[in-house]
């Protein structure tokens, strides 16, 4: 099994302006869980992008992608440039899924002119980040890459072969307890890689893990939960690749791909915080909002502001998807009235998820919209 990147390109992938490359975020969950229709107008964070072109791809008749964080909004626009631009097969080339740098670079030339400025001068920038292989030059891959990097130095090649051909929860189980519980492991896992996590201390915290263990404490639970192989939102962040382009999520598949691309026009991106954007919105305009885990970044009363906007904005029914890490969300006590809980559905979603990150996947509804704040626009569209 090669490795992504050397030792060296794993640690420059640490200091890489973008954060996530690809979104862990198990399409199956969105797709259940959004359902959007030919009218429906979504608000979804950005990240990465993938939710977003999965959106597209989906049928909604419009997307705003939100992200409080400039390279992932200039990443989205690249992603939905490429699509708008390219073919099928020169995508999967300029993302890096399909690797050929120089032929990435050319292709990033032909969809430089349908950027606008401030993304032109970053990507003219950071074109190195483009010949590397675009998919995984996120810091979180990056950390994935050098703990692998760790484990194959101390457990050895064989363990990285045996770790991506894991196909049951069962064998990864076997493989923790083999491999992951060896003293060598553990001592170079949690001491040296520990020190890498300061970028994640904050969430470390959170789930009252000292950051030195937190590294492998995430590996255990994605391991024991969801196979490696064939899988879209695991194999990429060890591996930097995904399985193969038979195991991509749908917006990369020719079907999909095909399906996203003429709806490339129906994107909006914004750059700041989303409780601000959808501040700027009438009452009930948007038919399904997806957090993200937002809710690991922030706190109780800034997410609870959030929801008040979700409950203004969202049409009666409109879902709200909600991802977290750290345990199930709740619905403020001021909300109970806005916003309404489906438990059973909430465990089927979960149920879908692949990445084995998520302790919790909620989908609420908007039940009314009794809260009404005028809208105070601050935020400036921007449609690449
Ligand atoms: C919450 S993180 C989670 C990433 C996710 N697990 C994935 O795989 O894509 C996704 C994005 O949310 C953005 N973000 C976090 N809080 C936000 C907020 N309040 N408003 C807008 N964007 C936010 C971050 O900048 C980041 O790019």
């Amino acid at each position: 099994m090669t490795m992504a990147a050397g030792p060296i390109d794993a640690l420059r992938t640490l200091a890489s302006p973008i954060r996530f490359s690809i979104t862990n975020e198990d399409h199956r969950i969105i797709e259940r869980a959004l359902a959007p229709r030919p009218d429906s107008c979504l608000v979804t964070i950005a990240s990465a992008g993938d939710t977003p072109l999965e959106c597209l791809r989906l049928g909604a008749a419009e997307v705003h992608a939100v992200d409080v964080s400039a390279p992932q909004i200039h990443l989205c626009a690249l992603k939905a440039a490429g699509m708008r631009e390219l073919s099928h097969g020169e995508f999967l080339v300029l993302l890096g899924v399909v690797r050929d740098p120089e032929q990435a670079l050319l292709l990033y030339e032909r969809v430089r002119g349908a950027l606008d400025d401030e993304a032109q001068r970053f990507w003219d920038r950071h074109r190195h980040l483009i010949a590397r292989g675009l998919m995984s030059q996120g810091r979180m891959i990056g950390f994935f890459s050098l703990l692998l990097r760790g484990l194959r130095w101390t457990a050895g090649p064989e363990a990285i072969e045996d770790l991506a051909a894991i196909r049951a929860a069962e064998e990864g189980r076997r493989f923790v307890d083999s491999q992951l519980e060896k003293p060598r492991v553990r001592l170079v896992l949690q001491s040296v890689l520990g020190l890498l996590l300061i970028a994640h201390s904050r969430q470390a915290a959170r789930v009252g893990l000292s950051s030195r263990r937190y590294a492998t404490a995430l590996l255990k639970r994605v391991l024991t939960r969801v196979p490696v192989a064939d899988n879209p939102y695991v194999f990429p962040f060890l591996f930097g690749r995904y399985p193969s382009t038979d195991h991509v999520p749908p917006h990369l598949s020719a079907v999909g791909y095909a399906q996203a691309r003429p709806r490339v026009d129906r994107l909006r991106l914004h750059h700041g915080c989303i409780r601000a954007f959808l501040s700027t919105l009438p009452e009930a305009t948007v038919d399904g909002f997806e957090l993200s885990n937002v809710v690991d970044w922030q706190g109780t009363e800034e997410t609870a502001a959030l929801l008040e906007e979700v409950a203004r904005t969202g049409r009666p029914g409109a879902p709200v998807l909600l991802f977290s890490r750290n345990g199930a969300p709740t619905i403020p006590r001021q909300l109970r009235d806005a916003l309404e809980e489906d438990p059973e559905e909430d465990v089927r979603l979960l149920a879908l998820d692949r990445s084995g990150f998520y302790r919790a996947v909620v989908r609420w509804r908007v039940r009314t919209n009794h809260l009404s704040k005028s809208p105070s626009s601050q935020e400036t569209a921007r449609s690449w």
